[in-house]
């Protein structure tokens, strides 16, 4: 299920602003990737590229590559709504449906894909989202209450369970955990440690320990000045980045001398 990603000299406008700057890099499957970098320099931008969420902005759009297994997204009669299918998405704010329950919540992405399925396998797919998203004994007797009844982690979890319901193979999460406490935060974590078993994981974070703690590759966004284009200063193993960065201004970022 899982997928690579190749992102090739990749430039991405807002209109007549040009937001980010050649990025290329290669997303391995069955990874976590973590962005980091100081605010603004186009971390959540770069994020929405790769499942074609950035052209929902008006007057937005991209130049380049972004490749899954081989085939680019951007390519001639590919169908936004197929890539989000295959690239899914959990945001920073736990947004569950609030008028829905918690069982038409996990099902909501499968049934706006117009797939209709059979009561037996709706209860089927339920349980199995959410015990990917290690919440199902949390609500398994609560299923037909409303989702806006859990609390902010249990939330996202319903989130990242609506998420993998339809079954992608690559899901991108832009600071899932910065409206979480730190318990529901290190669940989360444990959660994208055993995603990345099944999925390709992409995760922007402004939390250093967290991007050191849940990803196997980190790459450090920067902007040489306000108004100019974001920039992929350094892509490598985490390791690498976090202990021994080639870059100056990759060290000065973690080492929290600016951002
Ligand atoms: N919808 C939009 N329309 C126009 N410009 C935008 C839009 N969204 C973002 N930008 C601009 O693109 C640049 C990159 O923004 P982006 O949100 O990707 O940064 P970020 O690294 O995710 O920052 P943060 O850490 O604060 O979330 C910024 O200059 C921002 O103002
Ligand atoms: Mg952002």
């Amino acid at each position: 299920m899982s997928k690579r990603i190749d992102v090739k000299d990749l430039d991405i406008y807002y209109g007549d602003f040009h937001a980010v700057k050649n990025v290329s890099m290669t997303i391995e499957p069955r990874s976590v990737t973590a962005f980091i970098g100081p605010s603004g320099c186009g971390k959540s931008t770069v994020l929405r590229t790769l499942n074609r969420m950035h052209e929902v902005i008006p007057g937005a759009y991209v130049k380049g590559e972004v490749a899954i297994d081989g085939t680019n997204l951007y390519g001639r009669g590919v169908d936004p709504v197929d890539v989000r299918r295959q690239v899914g998405m959990v945001f920073q704010r736990p947004n569950p449906f609030p008028t829905m329950t918690i069982k038409e919540n996990v099902l909501a992405g499968v049934r706006l894909n117009s797939k209709r399925i059979s009561s037996k396998a709706a209860d089927e797919l339920t349980e199995k989202a959410l015990r990917g998203a290690n919440l199902w004994n949390e609500v398994k007797d609560r299923l037909d209450k409303p989702g806006s009844g859990l609390s902010g982690g249990q939330q996202q979890r319903l989130c990242i369970a609506r998420a993998i319901a339809i079954q992608p193979e690559v899901i991108l999460m832009d600071e899932p955990c910065s409206a979480l406490d730190p318990i529901s935060t290190l669940a989360i974590e444990d959660l994208i440690n055993e995603l990345k078993d099944r999925y390709t994981v992409v995760i922007v974070t402004h939390n250093m320990q967290q991007a050191a703690r849940v990803s196997d590759k980190t790459g450090f966004f920067n902007l040489e000045a306000t108004g100019k284009p974001g920039e992929l200063v350094e892509y490598d193993s985490t390791q690498n980045i976090f202990n021994n960065p080639g870059q100056q201004a990759t060290e000065d970022y973690i080492s929290g001398r600016f951002g």
